[in-house]
């Protein structure tokens, strides 16, 4: 029997309208790729499982974001797009033939009418399908070995690679709406989240609620959720999920997402247990967060964002009392760094951390990360429908705290506040945007509303 994979969180009936248009915006940023190489076809390969070594079993499979920015076969490898510029897309698809596990199912769905698709058994049958003159092709995805590429000389080149991470960043009708559905989907499983650290669960117990609920299993999470309890909140990117719960349960920092043929939701939201003091600072961080996200809209330097969230943060720790000392001063003397380490955002798709954050056109020309931001991921203007992060933080980090011992900020941060925060941990409130004209859509924020 064949497995279906499809899930009550795909509305597919609602992507399939979109489609075309979709796909006439790849053919003509792939035109622009290939004319910008010199080439006459690309050939994206979906990528090959990676063996665990010494052992005979695979990691698990992540096929080429390019392969699937283009259709929605995310389980789908040693298959191939061979594109020429005013001809069909032919789809090579590998269903092999295999009783130690369930083979692909038959191509099926909204996406069929527009491949001509070629079945295969095994993956050297693609080869026939791939034009025989080798030097007009450009090849596009990851090589552990060079066999998958068939003789093609030119790997992922950058005249191509550009356009084509740089047209990325840009959404079509068709991304928007699968990422709509995945903070729909995440949004679902982050209610279960905290139903379950209400009732007093583990950080392991927390995360399966998640999983069950949105319908993923680890490999399929868009990324490891961070799941959070008490002084764990503090650890930006916390891998770890106790299996027994806390004796005493303060605060859970939960950043997981879900997917939607790949196209991610990323979102944070920090809860506390009680009423009191840390629910009223979290609800103050939400309206800076808030006040962030008003910022957005086309035109505006998403750099320039990322500086005005240390202003922000600056005046937040003042307001609450966490330091003291001018805002200039806060930011200058690296008082508001040491509680906010990381950037403001990225862009989102794909990939979690989509690919163009950095680039300034489509020739490859990056715009840099203001001096003393190394950990900013996006410094591109915004444009109408690029959807992106806005995820400010605010954590008691001893390492970096420590890191400030002697320095003029030190003197700015008032410890004794400090300590009774730490068993906190943090708060990170995260919310995916879509950037319009004027403003921006939240996806996060409207999936969240339609649940109550
Ligand atoms: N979940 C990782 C991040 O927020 O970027
Ligand atoms: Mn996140
Ligand atoms: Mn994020």
């Amino acid at each position: 029997m064949r497995c279906m994979t499809t899930s009550i969180f795909i509305d597919d009936t609602a992507l399939a309208t979109h489609y075309a248009a979709h796909i006439t915006a790849l053919h003509k940023r792939h035109d622009l790729a290939l004319e910008a190489a010199g080439a006459g076809h690309a050939i994206i390969f979906s990528g090959a499982p990676i063996p665990v070594f010494l052992d005979d079993y695979y990691y698990s499979f992540k096929a080429n974001p390019h392969f699937v920015s283009w259709l929605p076969l995310i389980k789908l490898p040693y298959s191939y797009l061979i594109y020429t510029p005013g001809e069909k897309t032919v789809l090579v698809y590998y269903q092999e033939q295999d009783y130690w596990h369930s083979p692909p199912e038959d191509p099926q769905g909204y996406w069929t009418p527009y491949f001509d698709i070629r079945v295969i058994r095994e993956p050297g049958q693609a080869a026939q399908f791939i034009p025989e003159a080798r030097e007009k092709c450009i090849f596009i995805g990851e090589l552990q070995d060079p066999s998958p590429a068939m003789g093609i000389e030119r790997v992922n080149p950058n005249t191509a690679m550009n356009i084509l991470h740089y047209g990325r960043g840009v959404k079509s009708d068709y991304e928007i709406e699968c990422m709509r559905q995945a903070s729909m989907r995440a949004a679902v499983g982050h209610v279960a989240a905290e139903k379950a650290f209400r009732a007093g669960k583990s950080e392991f117990d927390i995360h399966m609620s998640y999983c069950a609920t949105v319908g993923h299993d680890e490999t399929e999470l868009p990324y490891g959720s961070i799941v959070g309890v008490n002084q764990n909140g503090a650890v930006l990117h916390y891998q770890h999920r106790a299996i027994q719960p806390a004796p005493k349960p303060l605060s859970l920092l939960i950043d997981a997402g879900a997917q939607i043929h790949r196209y991610a939701s990323d979102i944070t939201r920090t809860y506390a247990f009680a009423e009191g003091e840390f629910a009223d600072l979290i609800s103050a961080f939400e309206a800076l967060q808030l006040g962030l996200v008003a910022e957005v809209s086309a035109g505006v330097d998403y750099a320039d964002l990322h500086l005005l969230t240390h202003r922000k943060i600056a005046k937040f720790l003042k307001d609450h009392d966490i330091a003291t000392g001018s805002e200039d001063a806060l930011v200058d003397e690296g008082v508001t760094a040491a509680f906010f380490p990381h950037g403001l955002g990225h862009l989102l798709g794909v990939q979690v951390h989509d690919v163009g954050g950095f680039m300034a056109d489509s020739t490859g020309k990056i715009i840099e990360r203001p001096s003393d931001h190394a950990t900013l991921r996006l410094t591109r203007p915004l444009q109408t429908n690029m959807v992106l992060t806005i995820e400010p933080g605010l954590y008691i980090i001893d390492l970096l705290l420590q890191k400030m011992t002697g320095l003029a900020g030190d003197k700015l941060i008032n410890h004794s506040v400090v300590d009774h925060l730490r068993p906190y941990g943090g708060i990170r409130i995260e919310d995916n945007v879509r950037i319009t004209d004027s403003g921006c859509e939240n996806l996060t924020r409207d999936a969240f509303a339609k649940l109550l």
